[in-house]
């Protein structure tokens, strides 16, 4: 698989040199840096230029040499360091198409100011070379918007990271059934992952109750509910695999009653909307529909009283759903490019209304994104939605029954195809 993709990518990158008038390009994975006024590392996180081409994610300093027609040259980074463990020895498919050469230190480098005609591809002020352009626009655009379509070899790693965090997910529940504490929930995903914290795409979201009103809640209470107090989990977590990061959402209940058929509700609306991202269809619209289907939700549960248009329009169903449907995914969680609608970089703003849609693009096959609608009881936008007029439509009392169950919100990792899409999830 890995054959196919290198075939892909470097026909990307051939490309893109040529728009950009380049001869070449050196490509940087990136180094740690410290806090402010500290000896102390933020954790690394790989450039996705970089583990695009390598499944090499966890070792700062490395540079690909990368000139069209001529085997690439990765100088990979094995410092001599009695501090840290040296990075393993690079196995696998991958490595037949590279010219692998160690550098132990700056002085075994090459010295890339002497290239000609060559762009550095790499964080802010990671290029020590005036001679080379730093991420030219117009390679960037070109190799962004076409790094949405993924090959098999992607494909197939991110379907990995979903099998993984799914046995997460299941561990994770698992302990919220006993009773035992958000933090405990999250202490299980890590053991059946076999991830450390520095390894996950993203901090996992582990809410129990109210806490599931919190998009990005972080805190992991430590402290078990009692039983009798327990009413809802929200988990959402992923995993990475070969540098692709898997994005899934789940939510139960404790128990039956009214949420647990609106869960039932949401995960069928979020089937169907999964279905439809198919090639040629507009992300945007996509959302739009979501939004329309949650408000049917909202309406049948007696939590508003206008019809979906008006929902939509008026800005109500955007208190109960607040974020967009959802993003492109892969090396990146929120993966680059999804605003892009062509090659030269132009971009689609999302409506007025959904300023947080990340993804407004016509899909392509082989585009993998995210299906994530929610329904969300979140305090503060019920008191704007109150304050802008829109609390004549809210049924106050039914806000209180759902209130202490936090939200909803249920996410897939889908990639497009002509016809059907494929769930890399369910
Ligand atoms: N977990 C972050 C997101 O769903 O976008
Ligand atoms: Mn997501
Ligand atoms: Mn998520």
């Amino acid at each position: 698989m890995y054959s196919n993709h290198y075939k892909y990518v470097s026909e990307i990158i051939n490309k893109a040199l040529e728009k950009a008038n380049l001869d070449g390009v050196l490509i940087y994975s990136g180094h740690a840096q410290n806090y402010f006024l500290d000896d102390m590392p933020y954790p690394f996180a790989c450039n996705p230029h970089f583990k695009w081409l390598v499944p090499i994610t966890e070792t700062p300093h490395c540079t690909i040499h990368y000139q069209p027609g001529k085997k690439p040259t990765l100088y990979l980074y094995q410092p001599k360091d009695y501090w840290h463990s040296l990075p393993a020895t690079p196995q696998g498919e991958w490595t037949e198409f590279f010219n692998i050469i160690p550098v132990a230190c700056k002085e075994e480098v090459p010295d890339y100011g002497k290239l000609q005609n060559h762009a550095w591809i790499g964080q802010a002020n990671s290029c020590e070379h005036d001679s080379l352009q730093h991420n030219p626009k117009v390679y960037m655009d070109y190799v962004h918007f076409h790094r949405a379509c993924k090959t098999d070899y992607e494909i197939e790693n991110i379907r990995q990271a979903n099998k993984l965090a799914l046995k997460g997910h299941k561990a994770a529940y698992k302990c919220f059934k006993k009773g035992k504490s958000e933090f405990e929930s999250h202490v299980a995903y890590m053991k059946a992952t076999n991830h450390n914290e520095y390894q996950l795409p993203y901090g996992n979201i582990i809410a129990q109750n109210q806490n599931g009103a919190v998009l990005h809640y972080q805190h992991m209470q430590r402290h078990r509910l009692p039983k009798k107090q327990l009413k809802s989990f929200l988990i959402d977590a992923g995993c990475v695999v070969n540098g692709y990061a898997s994005d899934i959402t789940r939510t139960y209940a404790y128990e039956g009653g009214e949420f647990k058929l609106m869960i039932k509700a949401v995960d069928k609306m979020q089937r169907k909307i999964g279905k439809k991202a198919i090639v040629g269809t507009s992300y945007i619209d996509l959302h739009i529909q979501a939004h329309m289907k949650l408000a049917d939700i909202l309406r049948d549960f007696d939590i508003i009283s206008c019809d979906a248009q008006t929902a939509l329009e008026s800005g109500l169903s955007n208190v109960f759903f607040p974020h967009g449907l959802g993003h492109y995914l892969g090396l990146q969680v929120h993966d680059i490019g999804g605003r892009q609608t062509d090659e030269n970089g132009n971009t689609l703003s999302p409506p007025e209304l959904h300023p947080f849609l990340r993804l407004t693009r016509t899909l392509q096959e082989n585009n993998v994104l995210t299906i994530e609608p929610g329904i969300y009881f979140i305090d503060m936008l019920l008191d704007d939605a109150k304050a802008k007029g829109l609390g004549k439509y809210i049924n106050w009392s039914r806000v209180e029954d759902f209130k202490p169950y936090g939200g909803i919100r249920i996410e897939d990792n889908i990639v497009v195809k002509k016809h059907k899409p494929v769930n890399l999830t369910r």
